[in-house]
């Protein structure tokens, strides 16, 4: 039957607001300087729309707030937790589940018992805190992601797949060092692609033909379920949650950020289907997060976990949630603004690079595009470029292989009519945009720089 509707609705009512932070162009100009043109240093108090990250973000829901008023926090043994443990077990049909306080706690408690010097660890993309994880106790985060993956202008619709055949040949020539292989859902580092149910059964043949166990990075995992239910052949007439366990089927655990499909504002776990490695996790638990039954957060954050992992599985939500991106993403090519194709699941990636060709890359193109945006509009975003990953070499500078940047949006925080604002504003932006001027470091830092770095407008 043909929709009598073109517009996908908020699925909701809302209860509670928050009054948005306006404020003029000189107002924002002050700020920015004082925050050396670094979004990161700038309080939220003077930001009006941040897309910073779709991490621990989210809006929750009534349900979920009225969870928490009967949060059972008993140190051990508590009501909240079994219920978190049932969500979770019937979710992903893993029978052991270990809670944490967010996903980096996750990585940190599986990669130190899996990894050490020499390891390697395959996946699409690594997260960077996955990533630094592994590093960080002398393993290598090895990224086979599809080629597709890495052109921004690329059309297909699994720009997170794997590389089959190179995953095939890195684990023959080095099966020893590969304690686990993992797979990330979405691919955020590559722009919030899903990856295909065909890839991950793929994927897991290999990784299971060479006796290595397979983990997903499932943070995303509905959105990656719905894009599935969307693009992949044969799968339209199933239920997302039937495609998500079916996911994790395929699979032989996963770590979780419960921030993004959790529908919480804190939050993780670990589930896994065997139990080999529950003594270690769990005496590791114990040493740094917690007691096995709360991990590292109030009984009332299980809760609220509990409902969001059911809620964020309903049709109606992920329908509205992919929306957004696309909405967001479509709005922007219009302008003139290009962006990462197809648009992601949490977020819309900025081609800063061909956006402004007339700035350098070692003066910061995407930099510059997010201090404007902050300038126009009062957005905060995140640049995925050279001050994140540009470096000097023998002071020569080295720039990022692309200049991205991030719109990442909250869940259920922003309506239609603050996008359409959004996308008016950026229309002044795009005429203007030759207007804008590169950026200098005035400081950087030894390590992480685009957390703490600062910037100084280069003059004429
Ligand atoms: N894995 C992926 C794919 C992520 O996107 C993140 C966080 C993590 C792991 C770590 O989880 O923050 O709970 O410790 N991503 C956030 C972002 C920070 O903005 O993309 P965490």
């Amino acid at each position: 039957m043909k929709p009598t509707h073109r517009t996908i609705i908020e699925p909701f009512k809302i209860k509670v607001t928050e009054p948005l932070q306006i404020r003029t162009r000189t107002e924002r100009e002050r700020v920015l300087r004082a925050a050396g043109y670094n979004l990161f240093l700038v309080p939220s108090s003077q930001v009006t729309f941040d897309f910073l990250t779709d991490s621990g973000t989210t809006a929750m829901s009534a349900a979920q707030w009225s969870a928490m008023m009967v949060a059972d926090e008993s140190y051990a043994g508590s009501r909240s937790f079994e219920k978190f443990e049932k969500v979770v077990q019937d979710l992903t049909g893993y029978s052991y589940v270990i809670p944490t306080h967010q996903g980096r706690a996750a990585e940190r408690l599986l990669f130190s018992l899996l990894v050490k010097k020499g390891t390697a660890i395959p996946s699409n993309n690594h997260f960077d805190t996955t990533r630094a994880n592994i590093e960080q106790l002398g393993g290598e985060a090895v990224d086979l992601v599809i080629p597709e993956g890495r052109d921004p202008a690329r059309v297909h619709p699994f720009k997170g797949n794997i590389d089959l055949d190179r995953l095939e040949k890195f684990c023959t020539e080095n099966r020893e060092r590969i304690p686990v292989g993992m797979m990330t859902i979405t691919n955020n580092t590559g722009g919030g692609q899903p990856v295909s149910l065909e890839n991950l059964r793929g994927a897991a043949k290999i990784f299971h033909r060479h006796g290595i166990p397979f983990i997903l990075d499932a943070c995303r995992f509905a959105e990656n379920s719905y894009f599935i239910k969307e693009r992949e052949s044969g799968q339209q007439d199933r239920s997302v949650r039937d495609i998500a366990r079916e996911i994790f089927s395929i699979a032989d655990g996963c770590l979780m950020s419960a921030k993004k499909d959790g529908l919480v504002n804190i939050g993780g776990f670990i589930a896994l289907k065997d139990n080999k490695w529950l003594d270690h996790l769990r005496s590791f638990l114990i040493l740094t997060e917690g007691f096995p039954t709360y991990g590292g957060l109030a009984a009332r954050d299980l809760e609220a976990l509990a409902v969001g992992l059911e809620e964020v599985l309903h049709e109606d939500y992920l329908s509205y949630r992919i929306a957004v991106s696309r909405y967001m993403a479509e709005g922007l090519n219009k302008l003139g603004i290009p962006t990462v194709q197809p648009a992601g699941g949490h977020a819309v990636y900025i081609d800063a690079k061909s956006f402004l060709p007339h700035i350098p890359q070692e003066q910061f193109p995407g930099q510059v595009l997010v201090t404007e945006l902050y300038l126009a509009e009062g957005i905060r975003s995140c640049e995925i470029g050279s001050s994140m990953f540009g470096k000097y070499v023998d002071g020569k500078f080295q720039p990022a292989a692309m200049e991205l940047v991030r719109l990442a949006f909250p869940r259920k925080v922003y309506t239609q009519s603050h996008f359409d604002y959004i996308l008016e504003g950026m229309e002044a932006m795009a005429k203007a945009k030759e207007s804008l001027k590169g950026l200098r470091l005035t400081f950087d830092p030894p390590f992480l720089r685009h957390f703490t770095a600062r910037f100084a407008p280069i003059a004429d």
